[in-house]
C-alpha cells in the first residue's frame, strides 16, 4: 500500500471502537478458494455456479449439486487461512466489539482466529435435510493422498475438483462426472442438502438481523473482497454509510461500493489487511 489512503485508513481503524468487517469471496482467494465469479476449471468448467447454486438445480439433479458442494468442501478443507484472515483476527483482538460478517461459506475466518463470524450465506459444514431441515452429519472424509497435500498445494485454482482429485464419502473415487448421491435424512429419508443460502432463498433471519444491527451501530465498516452485487448482503455497507460510519474497501478492482467509501484500498486482502493493521497499530505484529 502506498499513497495517502493507507495512512488515512489506518487512522480510521485505530479510532474505531466498534468496527464491522464485512467479507466476500476475495477474502479467501489467496487461500486458494476460487471466488464465485472465477471461471471454473476441471470437471466443473462447463457449469455456471449461478446455475448450480439454486434449489431448482438441486431438485433437478441432486447428485450433481451435492457433488459440486462436496468438491468445494474438500477444497476448503485443504486450504489454510491467509494473512488477511489473521489480520481480521488481529483487529478483533484489538477491538473486542468487532463484528465480522461474512458471505463466505468456508470456515477460514474461524480457523484464522475469529470464532463466530455472522454467516449470511450459511456454511459448507452444516448440511441439513432438504425436506424437514433436520441437521445432518458432515459426510466422513476418506483418506486420500491429496488430503495430505502441503498447504501450498491448496492454491491450485481448480478448487480441488480436478478429475480424480476429490474422493466421495466412503473412500470411493468420485464418478468421473463429479456427481455424488446426497445422503438420506436420518429422520425422514429425503435427500440432505448443503447448508448454504442459494440464489432466490431468504437469508437466515437471525444472521441478517445481527448484521444489520452491527452495521447500524458501527463506527467503521471495512468491506473486503466482495463484488457487492448480491443482495441483500451487499446492502450491509450501505447501512453503515447511511448512518454516518466511514466505509473502507479492500479490493483489487472497483466495485459498486467505491462511491460510498471514505477510502478505497486497491490490492489483495492478504497484503492490504496486514499493512492496514500495521498502519493502525504500528506496534502490532499482525500477518
Ligand atoms: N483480495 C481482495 N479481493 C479480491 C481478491 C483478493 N485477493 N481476489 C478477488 N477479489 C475480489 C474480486 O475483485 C471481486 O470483487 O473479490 C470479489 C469476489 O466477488 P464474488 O465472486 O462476486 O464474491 P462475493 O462478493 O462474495 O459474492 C457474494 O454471491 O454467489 C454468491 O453466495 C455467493 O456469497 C457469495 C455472494
Amino acid at each position: 500500500m502506498t499513497g495517502p489512503e493507507p495512512a488515512e485508513a489506518g487512522r480510521l481503524l485505530a479510532a474505531a471502537r466498534r468496527p464491522v468487517v464485512f467479507t466476500g469471496a476475495g477474502m479467501s482467494a489467496e487461500s486458494g478458494v476460487p471466488t464465485f465469479r472465477d471461471a471454473q476449471t476441471g470437471l466443473w468448467e462447463r457449469y455456471d455456479p449461478q446455475e448450480l447454486a439454486t434449489l431448482a438445480a438441486f431438485r433437478a439433479d441432486p447428485a450433481l449439486v451435492w457433488g459440486w458442494y462436496e468438491a468445494r468442501r474438500h477444497g476448503v478443507r485443504r486450504a489454510e487461512p491467509n494473512p488477511g484472515h489473521r489480520a481480521v483476527a488481529a483487529i478483533a483482538a484489538r477491538r473486542p466489539e468487532t463484528v465480522v460478517i461474512t458471505q463466505n461459506v468456508d470456515d477460514l475466518h474461524e480457523r484464522g482466529g475469529v470464532p463466530a463470524p455472522v454467516r449470511l450465506h450459511g456454511s459448507l459444514f452444516a448440511p441439513r435435510c432438504s425436506a424437514c431441515a433436520r441437521p445432518a452429519p458432515i459426510p466422513e472424509d476418506a483418506t486420500a493422498p491429496e488430503d495430505d497435500a502441503a498447504p501450498g498445494d491448496a492454491a491450485a485454482p481448480d478448487d480441488g475438483v480436478a478429475s480424480g482429485d476429490a474422493v466421495a464419502p466412503g473412500g470411493m473415487p468420485e464418478p468421473p462426472d463429479g456427481r455424488v448421491t446426497p445422503p438420506a435424512c436420518a429422520g425422514c429419508g429425503a435427500p440432505v442438502r448443503p447448508g448454504v443460502v442459494w440464489f432466490g432463498e431468504a437469508l437466515p433471519s437471525a444472521a441478517l438481523d445481527a448484521a444489520v444491527e452491527a452495521a447500524s451501530g458501527c463506527d467503521l465498516l471495512l468491506t473486503v473482497g466482495t463484488s457487492a452485487l448480491v443482495h441483500p448482503a451487499a446492502e450491509i455497507p450501505l447501512v453503515a454509510a447511511r448512518l454516518g460510519a466511514p466505509v473502507v474497501q479492500v479490493n483489487p478492482v472497483p466495485t459498486p461500493l467505491d462511491a460510498i467509501c471514505a477510502v478505497n484500498l486497491r490490492g489483495p486482502a492478504g497484503e492490504v489487511l496486514p499493512a492496514l493493521v500495521r498502519a493502525a497499530w504500528p506496534d502490532a505484529a499482525a500477518g
